[in-house]
């Protein structure tokens, strides 16, 4: 039992859901941008480590291991954050993973971390909302806890993006990463998520997408991610804006009440670009995107659970996560840590 978790009384409906536990995992094999440049050459592609740098602040990414699912990943993170919560497996009762890249077309990767878990028995599902899939996530276990459907929820975020890139496609394949981050949200008395925003505009399917299927015992159409990079630029920071103003005004709080702003990793610009318009000082903004890349829905839990056990998240601190991406999706949820 968390000594720090207010949990209220069985039957009565809880006020909040609140995070009592962070958990991460990056696989180990690590690629800096020199990595990357040597693998294009040998496809006869050129990229630099500057270009690299310049252009989405990413020095080096994490690949997972031949044979490692989204699941294995998912699985490393949702221990530590059980640790964290000083909970067990056989206390979760909802488990949701947000993910682009499960381990199979069906059954969902939740239903496959349920069992490695041992905490069969409680409701699992995916969530697909891509880079937006953690944000979303929190905001609809918050919702289930809130409406006595869960009481101790396991929400991760969890990708292997590697196996999607485009290896002869020098616009996309440096941009992405594997790994997993998860929390546990539980119900309590005490704040807690504060608000949630959720978005999507399903005319830009286009801009970022991998349009294969699978059909007739084959994969027809590519089954590699494509991404019109720019027009991704372009939305995404009007977008973080409007959905950070919005779960501010629902909370009754302003950009000065946010401790932390912890964004989709996905460019170093593109935050700054947010931070600029929130009136926020970079040193708010929690960036691990230097360090892992884009992992899609992995990447707002890796950099909540890396600025926690560095001690820069503290309880009792407001803390603002955005998340944008394929759909086009996009959403944010405010907290007291
Ligand atoms: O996770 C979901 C959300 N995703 C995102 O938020 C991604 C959003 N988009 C971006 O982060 C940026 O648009 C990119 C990083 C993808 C691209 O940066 P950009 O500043 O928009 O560059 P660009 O696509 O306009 O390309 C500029 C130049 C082009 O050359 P020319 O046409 O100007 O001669 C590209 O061919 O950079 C070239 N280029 C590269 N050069 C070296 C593109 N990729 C590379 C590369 N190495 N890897």
């Amino acid at each position: 039992m968390n000594p720090q978790a207010s949990v209220p009384n069985p039957g009565s409906a809880p006020r909040y859901a609140r995070i009592t536990g962070t958990g991460s995992h990056l696989p180990p094999r690590r690629l800096s941008n020199a990595d990357m440049v040597g693998l294009l050459a040998e496809r006869g592609l050129e990229t630099s480590d500057e270009w690299i740098v310049e252009r989405t602040g990413i020095r080096a990414r994490h690949f997972a291991a031949d044979g490692v699912h989204a699941s294995d990943l998912a699985l490393h993170a949702a221990r530590a954050a059980l640790e964290a919560a000083g909970r067990s497996a056989a206390d979760v009762d909802l488990i949701i993973v947000a993910t682009s890249t499960p381990d199979m077309v069906f059954p969902s990767t939740a239903c496959i971390l349920q069992n490695k878990l041992g905490a069969n028995g409680c409701a699992a599902f995916d969530l697909q909302a891509v880079c937006s899939g953690f944000v979303y996530a929190l905001a609809v276990a918050d919702a289930m806890i809130r409406a006595g459907g869960a009481r101790c929820a396991l929400v991760v975020g969890a990708e292997v993006f590697s196996r999607i890139l485009d290896f002869n496609d020098r616009t996309t394949c440096v941009l992405f990463g594997d790994g997993a981050g998860a929390v546990v949200l539980e119900a309590s008395d005490e704040p807690g998520i504060l608000a949630t925003d959720l978005h999507a505009d399903g005319k830009h399917v286009g801009i970022l997408c991998v349009p294969g299927h699978v059909a007739g015992g084959q994969v027809l159409g590519d089954p590699l991610l494509k991404m019109d990079g720019p027009a991704v630029f372009k939305l995404a920071v009007g977008v973080l804006d409007s959905a950070a103003r919005a779960v501010l005004a629902k909370a009754g709080l302003t950009e000065a009440d946010v401790d932390w702003l912890i964004p989709h990793q996905a460019n170093i610009r593109i935050m700054q670009g947010t931070a600029k318009k929130l009136k926020l000082s970079l040193d708010k903004v929690i960036v691990t995107v230097d360090e892992h890349g884009n992992t899609s829905a992995a990447s707002v839990p890796l950099a909540l659970d890396a600025a926690v056990r560095s001690g820069r998240v503290q309880r009792g601190q407001t803390l603002l996560l955005e998340g944008v991406g394929g759909g086009f999706t996009w959403g944010a949820v405010l907290l007291r840590y």
